[in-house]
């Protein structure tokens, strides 16, 4: 059993990935991180809740920015599990997948507080920072290393006009995970423990995916003009990187509907 760390299980893409790793023929036991669980409209099909939800713990923290607050909800858990038949198998960290995201709207400069910029910033990019730092002591000490996928987006590449905030965000994350990647190469010394291995750091690029990070005006525009990629595409594809072997990585990649402008000048 390999154990995953996952944020932003609630959203579109988050319970996509959750299926597709439990899907995806490894074991997974899933830490699902975040403020609140999945609702009604992303579980349900078919108006009919799922026979079992696809991961196996729920942390809720109101405030993923607070690190106090995510370590000993994360110390919480594995202490949690000490004395019991599950410790040997499942106090262990393998896979972290920062999927929480969120741009607050698309809106020309003159419009975008400070405040706004700002929370961009910290969801985007100070949370998958925080749970990064604590993933990579935990799987020095545990197994011997593991594996970070960060979930950037096209925008990290390419900007879209009226999205400085998300934007900046996604080319931070990009800095975030190159800057990891080295430090993943130094295990034991980055993270000042004894256990050694590595950790594969890649960032996973997500072009346009049907969710409510846009709004219903924007999501039909690009359905009629850019197309979307299916999210159990994305999803299963992040699964396979998941499943590769540390000793492999893709480093930066991006997922995307074939027709979407990106690359190329007419
Ligand atoms: N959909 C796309 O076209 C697209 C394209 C490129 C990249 N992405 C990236 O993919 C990731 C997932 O997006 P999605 O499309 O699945 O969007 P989504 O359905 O809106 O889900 C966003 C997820 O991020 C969490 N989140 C947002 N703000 C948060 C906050 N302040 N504190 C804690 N959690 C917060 C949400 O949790 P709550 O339920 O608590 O709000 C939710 O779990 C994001 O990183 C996004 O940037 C999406």
């Amino acid at each position: 059993m390999k154990v995953c760390l996952l944020t932003g299980v609630s959203g579109t893409i988050g319970y996509a990935i959750a299926r597709a790793l439990k899907s995806s023929g490894e074991a997974w036991y899933i830490i699902a991180l975040g403020r609140r669980p999945p609702p009604p409209s992303i579980t349900e099909v078919d108006g009919k809740p799922p026979e079992r939800l696809p991961y196996d713990s729920f942390l809720k923290i109101s405030d993923m920015t607070d690190e106090a607050a995510v370590s000993s909800a994360l110390d919480g858990h594995f202490e949690s599990l000490k004395g019991s038949d599950d410790t040997m198998q499942l106090d262990r960290l393998d896979l972290l997948i920062n999927c929480a995201g969120c741009s607050l709207g698309n809106d020309p400069i003159a419009d975008v507080s400070a405040e706004a910029f700002r929370t961009v910033m910290e969801v985007n990019v100070l949370v998958p920072f925080i749970l990064s730092r604590y993933a990579m002591v935990k799987m020095a000490a545990s197994c011997g290393g593991g594996r970070i996928i960060n979930i950037g987006s096209i925008a990290g590449e390419s900007p879209r006009l009226h999205s400085v905030p998300y934007t900046t965000s996604k080319f931070a994350l990009g800095g975030l995970t190159r800057a990891l990647s080295v430090e993943g190469q130094h295990l034991a010394r980055t993270t000042k423990t004894d256990g050694d291995g590595i950790v594969a750091v890649c960032q996973i690029n997500p072009g346009n995916v049907r969710s409510s990070i846009m709004s219903a005006e924007e999501a039909a525009r690009r359905e009629r003009e850019e197309g979307f990629v299916e999210v159990m595409d994305l999803a299963n594809y992040v699964a396979t990187v998941a499943n590769l072997p540390n000793e492999a990585n893709v480093l930066e990649s991006t997922v995307m509907p074939t027709r979407q402008p990106l690359v190329g000048r007419g």
